[in-house]
């Protein structure tokens, strides 16, 4: 698959910030740009605009937009605009998640896999429909089609044991040397088996708010050298969660009807994940923590808040597959068509 020639396009505006900055992206680095968007803290953080926002912002880092000159990444106009929306970001997160557990409850914790889960997992395995899969797909999307992409801004930031681990695990996750066995390859894989658009980035336009922060987390964390304890936390709590989620996951797509190239990627990381968790707890934290003991603290919050956005996105999910309706900002052409905009994609 090409990776250049398939750059995605900038998506409508969801409000008056993510209208200013696709204004001032379109413009290119040296056009003045129109003011007139309310001051960030005005927004809510976790709503379509500054999330939208924030995407738009961090996307620029990763691979960017079609229409956008590459310099604008380090347009300082971009930056005055996306500091105040990660300050508020960060503080709704802080707000939502109050007294955050320790660090040893939490991974202790996280051994237990409840027998009788409610997560999307659990219902598309369950009670699912294929649309409802299918829907899964284009939602995490954003981030699987960039796998490890944002926690490898964590390697230049660790050293000696720690980073050794890390890259051992995004080594994997980039293919171990084999370019069909990158995840985000699988992914795409697996899209087109499920008969969606594997483009990267193609269902920005349609991805909600709570995808969206699943994905600005992991870049905001990522983009800052002070927050690399909180990236490590969020690391962590993607490897160690995977396994039996991808398990699930596996068989509820193999029941939908998804070929072996539609449950490769989830396969894999029932697999990768169970070693990667391993590796993740003593190689990667264990050995931070001795060269970093202050860090625990932000380690341990970036495993709640990767654990919030997480419940976020699926709390979405369950309210609008109950309801019977697309979690989508429009529906794909086979889900129901009720609430939503109508239009098949
Ligand atoms: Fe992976
Ligand atoms: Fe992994």
């Amino acid at each position: 698959m090409g990776t250049a020639a398939v750059l995605p396009q900038l998506p409508p505006a969801r409000g008056p910030l993510s209208g200013q900055l696709v204004d001032l992206l379109r413009s290119g680095p040296d056009t003045p740009v129109r003011a007139g968007a309310a001051p960030a803290g005005a927004h809510d953080a976790w709503g379509e605009d500054v999330q939208l926002a924030l995407y738009l912002c961090y996307e620029l880092h990763y691979r960017g937009f079609q229409e956008v000159d590459p310099e604008t990444e380090w347009d300082p106009r971009v930056l005055e605009l996306r500091r105040p929306l990660e300050q508020g970001f960060l503080d709704a997160v802080r707000d939502a998640l109050g007294t955050v557990p320790s660090l040893d409850d939490q991974l202790e914790a996280l051994l237990i896999e409840p027998v009788h889960g409610t997560g999307p997992s659990y219902h598309l395995l369950e009670r699912g429909q294929r649309w409802q899969a299918r829907e899964y797909l284009v939602q995490r999307s954003l981030y699987h089609l960039k796998e490890a992409d944002p926690q490898a801004w964590a390697i230049p930031r660790l050293h000696g044991a720690a980073q050794a681990a890390l890259v051992a695990i995004e080594y994997d996750e980039y293919g171990a040397g084999h370019p069909e066995r990158v995840h985000s390859r699988l992914f795409a894989d697996m899209m087109a088996d499920l008969d969606l658009d594997p483009s990267y980035g193609r269902y920005l336009p349609l991805t909600p708010a709570p995808a969206l922060a699943v994905v600005n987390l992991m870049s905001l964390f990522g983009l800052h050298r002070a927050l690399r304890g909180a990236l490590v936390g969020q690391f962590a709590a993607v490897e160690i969660t995977s396994s039996p989620g991808s398990e699930r996951l596996a068989t509820a797509l193999e029941g939908l009807g998804a070929g072996s190239a539609g449950t490769a990627f989830y396969r894999e990381h029932v697999e990768a994940d169970a070693v990667h968790e391993q590796v993740v707890r003593h190689g990667v934290i264990g050995a931070l923590l001795e060269d970093e003991p202050a860090l625990e603290a932000d380690i341990a919050f970036g495993l709640a808040a990767a654990a919030l956005v997480e419940d976020r996105l699926a709390s979405h999910l369950l309210a609008c597959w109950d309801a019977n309706r697309s979690s989508l900002l429009a529906p794909l052409r086979d889900a129901p068509r009720g609430v939503g905009s109508g239009r098949g994609r």
